[in-house]
């Protein structure tokens, strides 16, 4: 009854997860929610134009305002090349429905964004590790590669100028497809080195995509990517043929609030918030699994990823966890291939201080009893 592709078809253990964890009481380290109280109050007025269908592409005036950010970034990317996501996941989607055919190689980080790793395998992708061959390549030809330069998920890290420069030259000579993610480039704590790898690119083809999800707000489900001249139309298609175009409604709401003169300040606000937040978690986790794990405070980004000193698969954890009322994600489960045992991401943007401390308290008791059971 179902075309091949099902067979490739799993459930993303984030959205199983994102399913408890309005129980009461629960602490839930597991998705990469933005904390609710930064997220925006709404007070505009709806026009009955923005209920009418609108452009594929998206509405020109927020594509113009995103030209324009990119065009700092570096990024060749003038508004006409600019399509505007329902969310970024989105882009993601509509890459590989261009790119991916049964037995594509996809060179993707280990470990890398599980929701990416899971459409790509629905398309039938194969994959090869960057960083497995010289100078940080993969040891394949891929027809895409797929990063998340930028605090990466799961990770937190920042790639280096030095891997930046060396990927786009990989891709630039090998004809692979960039595809750089990045939603969490304003989320930034430390100074590093995040100019796209995208702007590094003379030549070649690529995709650039950034989110409005974790600087504002992700239930408005908006995102927007841009792309070499090569690629972009087919982009526009495939968008066409899925949703014909993002709510317009959560178009104006975003360009109002990136155009108002408070956004600059927002975004450094929202910095300060999240570094706060990192911070207290950091001290928690030093507190309750400093002798189980080790860990980088991540200098952007909401997550941190920890390696267990025993090698635990920390998946038959979960539900241990999630009957004593808290949340995480397993490491492994951001492997494209068989994973290092034993990690965890735990997402620090969303429990408030208290939380934090006892949720972190009950994962390490979650951990202890698992190393003193005879089964681990
Ligand atoms: C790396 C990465 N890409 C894409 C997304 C999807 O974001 P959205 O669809 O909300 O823009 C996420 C969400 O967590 C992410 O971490």
């Amino acid at each position: 009854m179902f075309s091949q592709r099902v067979e490739n078809l799993r459930p993303s253990p984030i959205r199983s997860i994102l399913s408890v964890i309005d129980r009461p009481g629960m602490v839930s380290f597991a998705g990469g929610l933005p904390a609710t109280d930064v997220l925006p109050a709404w007070s505009g007025t709806i026009s009955r134009e923005l209920l009418q269908y609108g452009p594929s592409e998206g509405d020109d005036d927020l594509r113009a305002v995103v030209a324009e950010n990119l065009r700092h970034l570096g990024v060749d990317a003038p508004m006409e090349r600019v399509l505007i996501l329902s969310g970024s996941q989105q882009g993601i989607d509509l890459t590989a429905k261009l790119f991916v055919d049964p037995g594509t190689t996809v060179a993707v980080d280990d470990p890398t964004y599980l929701a990416a790793l899971q459409v790509f395998r629905f398309y039938g992708a194969r994959f090869t590790r960057l960083g497995s061959g010289p100078r940080s390549e993969p040891s394949e030809q891929a027809r895409l590669a797929y990063v998340v330069p930028t605090f990466a998920n799961p990770t937190g890290v920042c790639m280096t100028s030095r891997d930046r420069d060396d990927l786009a030259a990989w891709c630039m000579r090998t004809g692979a497809v960039l595809f750089e993610d990045d939603p969490y480039r304003d989320l930034v704590y430390e100074p590093c080195d995040r100019a796209p790898v995208t702007a590094r690119m003379r030549g070649g083809s690529w995709i650039y995509q950034g989110s409005f999800s974790k600087t504002f707000a992700p239930g408005l489900r908006l995102g927007f990517l841009a792309a070499s001249e090569d690629v972009f139309q087919h982009l526009v298609v495939a968008k066409q043929a899925t949703d014909l175009h993002s709510s317009r409604l959560s178009q104006r709401i975003v360009h109002d609030a990136i155009t108002a003169p408070g956004w600059v300040t927002r975004l450094a606000d929202l910095a300060d918030f999240y570094r706060a937040r990192r911070d207290t978690f950091d001290a928690a986790l030093r507190r309750h699994v400093g002798d189980l794990a080790s860990w980088e405070a991540p200098s952007g980004g909401l997550f941190f990823w920890l390696r267990l000193h025993e090698a635990v698969d920390t998946r038959t954890l979960l539900a241990d966890a999630i009957d004593r009322n808290v949340a995480f994600m397993p490491g492994e489960e951001f492997s494209p291939g068989p994973p290092a045992i034993g990690t965890m991401r735990l997402n620090f943007s969303h429990a408030g201080r208290d939380d934090a401390d006892g949720g972190l308290a009950t994962l390490a008791a979650v951990l202890r009893d698992a190393s003193r059971s005879p089964a681990a």
